[in-house]
């Protein structure tokens, strides 16, 4: 590639699917692999984009190296997770294993998971904001021994719609308090019923010492970040991710500017005091 095409940031690299999973009606995990290595956290995202179609902001799903799985060639594998919300990404969910995806990135600030050593851990998430959580949960298990202990309170529409069902299962298996919800039980379900912020008490977790990482829709993130500065967790542990609508995803365009910020670059992730501050929510 010459230099010059690769110093144009708008430039995305091409990414082979070697594995595309269905984790719910909507919801696919493609599993690609680029021509070029990437270095990402969890809580970043890439710009994905297929030619002809258009380009998505996509967190990334798995961790890297240690969470992700490698190709038999040896080179990185990432995870994204995609629900089919709107035209571009219908058109990637039409992409099957031996297709082509093209990314650029990672973009944006990634989760401070360092904030979690030598505390617990609440994670939050609501609907396919499970896919950016799901890196910071690897990377807990990854550093269990520097985490006191790792709560993830998890919501759906319906039992259908949780996403990452093998995850849960063996996240539980491996200590982690896996609690469910759905908003509408379907036969077979015994479990919760509600949104995910009436789970609180089944948390277990001290509120005043821990750290949250939380995503899923905006009512579900207003509600908890309320909550939890409620029980006492500093607003500077309370951290989320926010989202814009975004074209360029590195701080050019405008698209997602908001409170002096772009969300792009000086998030999505974000602290309780930065949206308090920045008057983002
Ligand atoms: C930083 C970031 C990370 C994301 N990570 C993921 C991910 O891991 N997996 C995933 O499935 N989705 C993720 N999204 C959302 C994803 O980018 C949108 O669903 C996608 O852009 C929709 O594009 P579309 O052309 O398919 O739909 P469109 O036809 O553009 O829109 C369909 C509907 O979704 C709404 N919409 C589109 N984009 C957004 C947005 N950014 N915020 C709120 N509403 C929107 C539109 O207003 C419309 O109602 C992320 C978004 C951001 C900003
Ligand atoms: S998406 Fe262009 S400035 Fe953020």
């Amino acid at each position: 590639m010459a230099v010059r095409e690769r110093n144009n940031i708008y430039l995305p690299v091409k990414a082979e699917v070697v594995e595309k999973r269905h984790l719910s009606a909507d919801v696919s995990l493609f599993t690609v692999r680029p021509d070029v290595p990437f270095d990402y956290r969890p809580g970043q995202f890439f710009m994905v984009s297929l030619w002809g179609a258009g380009e998505v902001p996509i967190s990334v799903a798995s961790l890297r190296k240690e969470g992700a799985k490698r190709s038999q060639q040896g080179g990185d594998l990432i995870e994204f997770c995609i629900r089919k919300a709107g035209k571009v990404t219908s058109l990637i969910h039409d992409v099957e294993k031996g297709g082509f995806l093209w990314i650029r990135g990672p973009y944006g600030r990634s989760f401070p998971l360092e904030y979690a050593t030598g505390r617990e851990m609440l994670v939050v998430g609501g609907g396919i904001g499970l896919a950016p959580l799901r890196p910071v949960i690897q990377w807990a298990l990854r550093e269990r021994n520097s985490i006191k202990k790792v709560s993830l309170l998890y919501g759906a529409r319906t039992p259908d719609d949780l996403i990452f069902r093998d995850d849960l299962k063996r996240w539980a298996e491996s200590g982690v308090n896996v609690v469910l919800t759905v908003d509408r039980a379907t036969d077979g379900w015994d479990g919760n019923l509600g949104v995910v912020t009436t789970l609180w008490h089944k948390s277990e977790i001290d509120f005043r010492e821990a750290v949250s990482f939380i995503c899923g829709p905006e009512v579900m993130i207003r509600s908890a970040i309320n909550d939890l500065f409620f029980f006492g967790m500093p607003e500077d542990r309370i951290i989320t991710t926010l989202e814009a609508h975004m074209k360029c995803g590195v701080g050019k365009c405008g698209h997602c500017y908001a409170g002096r910020l772009y969300i792009c670059t000086d998030g999505p992730v974000f602290s309780f005091r930065e949206i308090k501050e920045h008057n983002l929510l």
